[in-house]
């Protein structure tokens, strides 16, 4: 035998020595050949190494006889997939339909001819070696599908991360813009409280001195004339109303910035493989604040928020589709115009509508507008991957994208989101 070259094992059953010998004799000068004298023994040695490539079995045997034997081995897993001769001197009809019907591959006669016998042999182990070669290659070719598709959800999570970065990549300048208007205000409040916090301690320190020459009439007055003095020129009337004001604006800009920091941390914050139950309406508030100086230049925004049930998705996805919608329709406006939001529940299925007085989509761009890089937009403004990552996300939430647009009137996108997400096991978004 070459190297390499594998070992075919043929085991040959009969309870006749002489049968035994027989096939012995004439199998072993081409393959390794193990023997068995009762169907017992057959069975032991099918499942022992050097395991049988095929079985030449005889079907009349005291105890087990030929088909008990097969419908045993056909029984286990191990043994199953093991080509069966019957090898017998019934040449009834009857029986060799029965022997195949059990399974077997073939049915040789006794007494035995030994080149039929070489040849059935041969063709039974040609026919095992291509279907070991059909099944290696079924393996193979599984493999790769494994490969590529883990490949695929890496890119697909790879391109997600890059979109989403580049959302925050635009979001930052009108982000910096909303944290920057409330603390110039704020740090200017906190100027004008620091000159107030110095005259009403000025105050209070005067107090405490007349307090303390309070039997000290001289003293006293004067202490107290002093302080008349004080409160007059420190306007103590405007004081006392424009230090609440203050304050209360100046929670209010802090107040406005912890809320555009938050939005922006829960859109950069990656998802977490856990599927939650989520507040669309708060979503959509809440992209709506980081987008709003992507918008506020452009259009004016109306929302009807109605009443929704929590929804089982992952938000920041959503959020993700959310804000590209929002800066779609944004874009799509020229000059001025209008974007309509309205959220809505249709028996168990959550409606988002994002609308537009925009340019619109024509009938061919229609047909593309959830392709990867199909984009209308000048490069640096677009790069044509946030409506097709937005259709993989709503379809990974078992929902849908419904479009609906007239070229020069505007366009509406609605997300359409089952309550309780996919209805299978949960599929990769
Ligand atoms: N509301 C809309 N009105 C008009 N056209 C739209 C609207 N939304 C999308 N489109 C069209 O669909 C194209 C693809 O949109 P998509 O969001 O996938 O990419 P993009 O906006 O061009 O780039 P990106 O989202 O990657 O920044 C857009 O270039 C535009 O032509
Ligand atoms: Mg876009």
């Amino acid at each position: 035998m070459k190297p390499g070259e594998t070992v075919t094992t043929i085991l040959v059953v009969d309870d006749e020595p002489a049968n035994l010998s027989l096939l012995n004799h004439l199998l072993r000068p081409f393959y390794q050949v193990r023997a068995a004298n009762s169907g017992e023994n057959a069975l032991r040695a099918a499942t022992s190494e050097p395991r049988p490539d095929l079985i030449l079995l005889d079907v009349m045997m005291p105890g087990m006889n030929g088909y008990e034997v097969l419908a045993h081995l056909r029984k286990h897993p191990a043994t199953a997939d093991i080509a069966v001769i019957f090898v017998t001197a019934l040449t009834d009809a009857d029986d060799e339909e029965h022997g195949l019907a059990l399974g077997a591959a073939d049915y040789i006669a006794k007494p035995i001819t030994p080149a039929v016998v070489l040849a059935r042999v041969r063709t039974q182990l040609e026919n095992k070696r291509a279907r070991d070669w059909m099944v290696n290659k079924n393996q193979v070719l599984e493999a790769e599908v494994a490969r590529r598709v883990a490949v695929q959800r890496d890119l697909q999570g790879q391109l997600l991360q890059a979109d989403k970065l580049a959302a925050i990549g635009l979001l930052s300048a009108g982000v910096a813009h909303e944290i920057n208007n409330p603390v110039g205000f704020v740090s200017a409040n906190l100027g004008a409280l620091r000159d107030y916090t110095d005259c009403l301690l000025d105050i209070a320190a005067l107090c405490d001195e007349a307090l303390r020459h309070e039997a000290d009439t001289e003293v006293f007055r004067q202490t107290m004339w002093r302080l008349r003095q004080k409160l007059q020129d420190a306007d103590f009337d405007f004081i006392r109303q424009d230090m609440p004001h203050l304050l209360h604006e100046s929670a209010e800009g802090l107040d406005r910035i912890k809320k555009i920091v938050g939005d922006l941390k829960n859109f950069a914050h990656a998802d977490n493989d856990e599927w939650q139950m989520a507040d669309i309406n708060a979503n959509l508030k809440s992209t709506l604040n980081l987008a709003r100086n992507e918008i506020k230049y452009k259009a004016t925004v109306n929302a009807d928020y109605g009443e929704l049930p929590p929804v089982r998705c992952h938000p920041g996805r959503i959020n993700q589709v959310l804000l590209n919608l929002l800066v779609n329709a944004a874009q799509a406006i020229d000059q001025s115009g209008q974007i309509r939001i309205k959220t809505w529940l249709k028996d168990d299925e959550v409606c988002i509508a994002i609308s537009d007085s925009g340019c619109g989509i024509s009938e061919v761009a229609m047909g593309r507008i959830f392709e990867p890089f199909y984009t209308t937009k000048p490069i640096g403004k677009g790069t044509g991957l946030g409506l097709s990552l937005a259709f993989g996300i709503v379809r990974g939430h078992g929902g849908r994208i419904e479009v609906v647009s007239t070229v020069g009137e505007g366009t509406c996108f609605t997300v359409v989101l089952p309550v309780a997400g996919p209805a299978a096991a949960p599929a990769e978004v």
